[in-house]
């Protein structure tokens, strides 16, 4: 294994940003509640822990506290923003409470550069989001760093090998903010880079055929990166003992089915079964209008097909999942945290337990970037590896209103016209989502001599960097026209394209 880096988890926004900075340095981090036992700790072997920043005081109330007995542990501990007042808390400095917020960009200057800051230039620009501040050092720690703000911007105590930064240190906004990390994972810590894409497939491989041996697995493969790149990797580990079955609901888009025949069989040689099942699904959804409804009769309609397909394939032990870590995070809900309001209701369905299977996740430990990188090593092309995201619910969410095969046709055909624009201009990999919504609204048009009357489909291409907030995109308007006339040219059934310019919130990505 990997050594680990223990990233205690305080409630910050910005807990996973600083698991995910450490990675880049090629060095395995694991975030922790903050609670978690020094002992536990111990046990897992950490090498070097991180004290997240946090919402709150740490003289609320309710304010998170670690385990005092870390401080025993003889690890370096790195404090960032809230993790260094609570070394001020913990090892009897002072902390002074503030209502007011200090956030932004600040300046950070350098007078003690020590291991920390080694190699860095002594002024630079941080960025500071952070309420109370530190205003008397802990015996053992000296200043070393200060911002306009703050005489102890930076701190540290050598002999303990424990040091504090008040700003935040993996946003890009701070300048060489990575750096300062690499230093105190491999200077002080003397954590070994042992956490790249090579290692991980080799180790991964070697773990799947441990734990499966001789049984088969089962993966349900949608397409998208997550389940892709969990197939291609149980692959490499145990070949054909690993089926896939790919559920046609009928709401794919346009060459959908094909592709992934076409690639995963033929390409890869993987065994995948498809399973037909479009017209069930257009049968329990004709005349179904409501949203959640619709989601709830595709949730289930596609566990009852996929159970019944485990029968005819024949005995598994394992079902594989793609689940990332950001799945399996114990998140930290604290007042004042918007991550702990991530919303869950996309999963679609949730296989039963009564399928008797054991769970097999190669991915769990993986941010969504890692995943890409390893699809990448492992021959999977761009298109898969940096494809757009696509709900679970399909088009069926992207169709207003009931669902019929007509209209699935005309949204499939404007959604194709669209993507290949947005892949020739290169707008694809550009933008976040881009795709067509199809209006059951009838609008007169003129098409050569005749009056058309014919149904509206609307753009939605969207900027974001994680789909809790999103902006539309601003593309080129000879782009955008010559997508709207191909698509009332050439897709029959539609007379007038039109745009929507929906910022989220307060509107969703989706428009059901
Ligand atoms: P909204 O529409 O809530 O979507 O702004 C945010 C992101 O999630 C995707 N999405 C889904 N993904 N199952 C999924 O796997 C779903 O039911 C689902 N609904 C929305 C959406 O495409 C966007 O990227």
């Amino acid at each position: 294994m990997p050594q680990t880096i223990a990233v205690l988890d305080f409630g910050s926004q910005l807990t996973q940003v600083i698991a995910r900075r450490i990675r880049e340095c090629e060095v395995y981090s694991k975030i922790f509640h903050f609670s978690t036992p020094a002992a536990k700790l111990r046990e897992e072997g950490v090498v070097g822990i991180i004290l997240s920043g946090g919402p709150q005081s740490v003289y609320a109330k309710t304010a998170p506290h670690p385990d005092p007995a870390i401080f025993e542990l003889g690890v370096p501990i790195l404090g960032i923003c809230y993790g260094v007042q609570l070394m001020g808390h913990f090892l009897g400095g002072k902390v002074l409470l503030s209502k007011e917020r200090e956030y932004g960009h600040g300046h950070l200057t350098i007078k003690r550069p020590g291991k920390l800051f080694d190699g860095l230039p002594r002024k630079l620009r941080i960025w500071n989001s952070h309420g109370d501040k530190l205003t008397k050092l802990p015996p053992g720690f000296v200043a070393t760093a200060v911002s306009e703000n703050s005489p102890f911007a930076g701190i540290e105590d050598v002999k303990r090998r424990f040091y504090g930064i008040q700003f935040h240190p993996e946003v890009f906004h701070t300048e060489r903010g990575v750096d300062m990390i690499r230093n105190f994972l491999v200077g002080i810590c003397g954590a070994r880079q042992d956490w790249t894409t090579k290692d991980f497939i080799a180790h991964s491989v070697a773990e799947i055929r441990r734990k499966v041996g001789k049984s088969r697995v089962i993966l349900g493969l949608s397409g998208g990166v997550d389940s892709s790149v969990a197939a291609a990797l149980l692959h490499k580990a145990i070949g054909r003992q690993l089926t896939c079955v790919f559920v046609d609901n009928g709401l794919l888009r346009k060459g959908e089915r094909a592709t992934v025949e076409s690639l995963y069989r033929r390409h890869f040689k993987i065994d995948v079964r498809v399973v037909d099942a479009s017209k069930l699904f257009l049968r329990r959804l004709k005349g179904v209008t409501e949203p959640e409804q619709k989601r709830k009769i595709i949730g289930r309609t596609f566990v009852a097909v996929f159970e019944k397909s485990l029968r005819s394939i024949g005995h598994a032990d394992f079902l594989g999942q793609g689940t990332l870590y950001p799945d399996v995070i114990e998140s930290v809900s604290i007042a004042g945290n918007p991550a702990s309001l991530i919303k869950t209701h996309h999963n679609v369905g949730g296989l039963p337990a009564r399928m008797k299977l054991k769970l097999i996740e190669p991915l769990r430990e993986l941010f969504k970037d890692e995943v890409r990188q390893v699809g990448a090593a492992l021959g999977l092309p761009k298109e898969v590896v940096w494809r757009q995201p696509f709900p679970g619910p399909g088009l069926g969410v992207r169709v207003m209103g009931d669902i019929t095969a007509e209209k699935l046709e005309i949204l499939r055909n404007a959604d194709a016209v669209l993507q290949e624009e947005m892949m020739s201009s290169g707008y694809y990999w550009k933008v976040w989502q881009s795709f067509a919504v199809f209006l059951p609204v009838k609008t007169v048009g003129v098409f050569g001599d005749e009056r058309t009357y014919d149904f509206v489909v609307a753009l939605r291409i969207v900027e974001s960097v994680d789909a809790m907030t999103a902006d539309w995109a601003r593309l080129p308007h000879d782009l955008l026209r010559k997508i709207s006339s191909r698509i009332t040219n050439e897709v029959r059934g539609v007379s007038r394209v039109v745009l929507d310019i929906s910022s989220k919130p307060p509107a969703t990505i989706e428009w059901e």
